[in-house]
C-alpha cells in the first residue's frame, strides 16, 4: 500500500482542511505514515499569518530536496494559506522546482484530481482558482476518535490591518444549518463526544444565508443532538459578541464554559489603528458581563505586540486590561509585518529590541496569572472529558474540564478503555502554568 504524510501548519482550520486531505487519501488506497522516508505522497499545509510560520515551510522543503534525489517518485504537494500570495505559488516553482503539485485554500476538494495530475506530469501543477462554493461531504480522516473540529463558516471580512487572512480566505462565507447538523449527528452515531466549530468569527456566523439563523441560534439547535456532551466554538471577535450568545453559553449546559477572545492590544488608539472596531472600555465590559453571568467562565485570549507605533503607554494599557480580565491564558504574538496588509505599509514600526522586550513582560504577567487562576482549581472536583493516555506520563490519562483546561490523572481501580470517551470527576491535586494534575474521585 502506498503511504503519504501530512505536515499541518497553522491553526485549527488548517489541521481540519489536513483532515479532508487524509480523507481523500484514505479513499483513494493511501495509508498514512508518521515518516517521510516512508513516505510516496508528502503533502506540506501551509500558514503565513506570522512570517516565522513561513519560515519554517521554507526550511522544510529545503530538507525534501535530497529525498526526492533519493526517492524521485516522490510526490510533493504544497497548499494552504501561504500559496494564496501574490507571486508565490511562482516563488516556489522557481526555487523548489522538485514540488510536483501546488494549490490554495479554495480547491482542496479537487485534491484527488489534482494529484492525478501531477502524477502525470513533468512540470509542476499549480492551481490557484477561487471557487467559493462550500463543498459538503468531502471524505475526512480525524485525528481524534472523542473529538472532532467542524468549520461552520469560511474566509473572514474584518480586514484588521495586519491580517493576512481575508487576503488568502477570500469572504465569510457560511455552511447551512442543515449540513452542519447533519455533520454533528454523524459524528455522535460515530461515538464523538464534543464538537469544536470553527470560524474566524464565529459571531457572525450566518449572515448572507436565506434561513433566519445566527450562531446563538446554531449553538441552540446543535445543542439538541443527542450523544454530543460538548459544544466549544471558535474565535470571537469582540465586536459581535451578543447578549443572546451570553445566554446561551450561560443556560445551555452542553456548551462550554470558555471564550476565546482576542484583545489584541490593550489601547484604544492601536485597536482603531488596527481596525477592530472596539475600544479597551467596550472590552472590559463585555469581559465583566461574561465573568459575571456566568461564574467561572474561562477566558483566553491573543495578544499582538509591537504593532505599528504602538508606545510604551499604549503597552502599559495592554499589561492593565491583561491585569483587570485575569485571563486564564493567552497567545501572544511578536507583530509580524505581512506584505499586502495596510499595517505593512505604516511608518512607525517599532525596533525588534524593544519588541522583545515588551513580549517578556507580558508574557510573565500572562503566565504568572495563568498559575494563580490554576491554582484556584486545587482541591476541588472538576468533570473531565477522558482524551487520551497522558502525553508525559504513560500511568496517567488526559483530558479537559469544559473551561478547557489540561487535566493530567492517575486512575487506580479503573480500566483506561473504560474511561475514553466519558465525563469523568476528577479531584485536583496540584496546578502548573498550563496544565493541572489530579485523580479520578470515586
Ligand atoms: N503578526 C502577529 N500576529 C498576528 N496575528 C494575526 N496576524 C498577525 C501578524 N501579522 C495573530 C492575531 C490572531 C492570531 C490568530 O494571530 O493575534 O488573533
Ligand atoms: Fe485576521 Fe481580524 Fe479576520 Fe481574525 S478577524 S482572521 S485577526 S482579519
Amino acid at each position: 500500500m502506498k503511504k503519504y504524510m501530512i505536515e499541518t501548519w497553522g491553526c485549527q482550520m488548517n489541521e481540519e482542511d489536513s483532515e479532508k486531505m487524509a480523507g481523500m487519501l484514505n479513499s483513494m488506497g493511501y495509508e498514512s505514515t508518521g515518516n517521510k522516508e516512508d513516505a510516496d505522497i508528502i503533502v506540506f499545509n501551509t500558514c503565513c499569518v506570522r512570517e516565522n510560520a513561513e519560515l519554517k515551510v521554507y526550511g522544510n522543503l529545503g530538507i525534501l530536496k535530497n529525498l526526492k534525489k533519493s526517492k524521485p517518485d516522490l510526490v510533493i504537494a504544497v497548499c494552504g494559506c501561504m500559496m494564496q500570495q501574490k507571486g508565490m505559488a511562482e516563488n516556489i516553482k522557481k526555487n523548489y522546482p522538485f514540488v510536483n503539485l501546488i494549490f490554495g485554500t479554495h480547491n482542496i476538494h479537487k485534491f484527488p484530481q489534482l494529484l492525478n495530475n501531477a502524477m502525470q506530469s513533468q512540470n509542476t501543477i499549480i492551481d490557484l482558482s477561487e471557487d467559493y462554493n462550500i463543498e459538503e461531504g468531502i471524505p475526512i480522516k480525524r485525528e481524534s476518535k472523542i473529538k472532532a473540529f467542524v468549520t461552520i463558516m469560511y474566509g473572514c471580512n474584518n480586514f484588521c490591518t495586519y491580517c493576512i487572512v481575508p487576503y488568502v480566505r477570500g469572504r465569510e462565507r457560511s455552511r447551512k444549518p442543515s449540513d452542519i447538523i447533519k455533520e454533528v449527528s454523524n459524528l455522535s452515531e460515530e461515538g464523538y463526544r464534543e464538537i469544536t466549530l470553527l470560524g474566524q468569527n464565529v459571531n457572525s456566523y450566518g449572515k448572507g444565508l436565506d434561513e433566519d439563523i445566527d450562531f446563538a441560534k446554531l449553538l441552540t439547535r446543535l445543542s439538541d443532538v443527542e450523544g454530543i456532551e460538548r459544544i466549544r466554538f471558535m474565535t470571537s471577535h469582540p465586536k459581535d459578541i451578543s447578549y443572546e450568545l451570553i445566554d446561551v453559553i450561560k443556560n445551555c449546559s452542553k456548551v462550554c464554559k470558555h471564550v476565546h477572545l482576542p484583545l489584541q492590544s490593550g489601547s484604544s488608539r492601536i485597536l482603531k489603528l488596527m481596525n477592530r472596531n472596539y475600544s479597551k472600555e467596550k472590552y472590559l465590559k463585555i469581559a465583566d458581563k461574561l465573568k459575571s453571568e456566568i461564574p467561572g467562565i474561562a477566558l483566553t485570549t491573543d495578544i499582538i505586540i509591537g504593532f505599528p507605533g504602538e508606545t510604551e503607554e499604549d503597552f502599559e494599557e495592554t499589561l492593565d486590561v491583561v491585569k483587570m480580565v485575569r485571563f486564564d491564558s493567552a497567545f501572544t504574538f511578536l507583530y509580524s509585518k505581512r506584505e499586502g496588509t495596510p499595517a505593512f505599509k505604516m511608518k512607525e514600526q517599532v525596533d525588534e529590541r524593544v519588541k522583545h522586550e515588551r513580549f517578556n513582560r507580558l508574557l510573565e504577567l500572562v503566565n504568572s496569572i495563568a498559575l494563580e487562576k490554576n491554582k484556584e482549581y486545587e482541591g476541588k472536583t472538576v468533570r473531565v472529558l477522558v482524551e487520551d493516555i497522558s502525553k508525559n506520563d504513560g500511568t496517567k490519562l488526559m483530558g479537559r474540564t469544559d473551561t478547557g483546561k489540561l487535566v493530567n490523572f492517575s486512575f487506580e481501580g479503573y480500566n483506561a478503555d473504560d474511561l475514553f470517551g466519558k465525563i469523568e470527576d476528577v479531584k485536583i491535586e496540584e496546578a502548573f502554568t498550563w496544565s493541572l494534575n489530579g485523580k479520578i474521585a470515586k
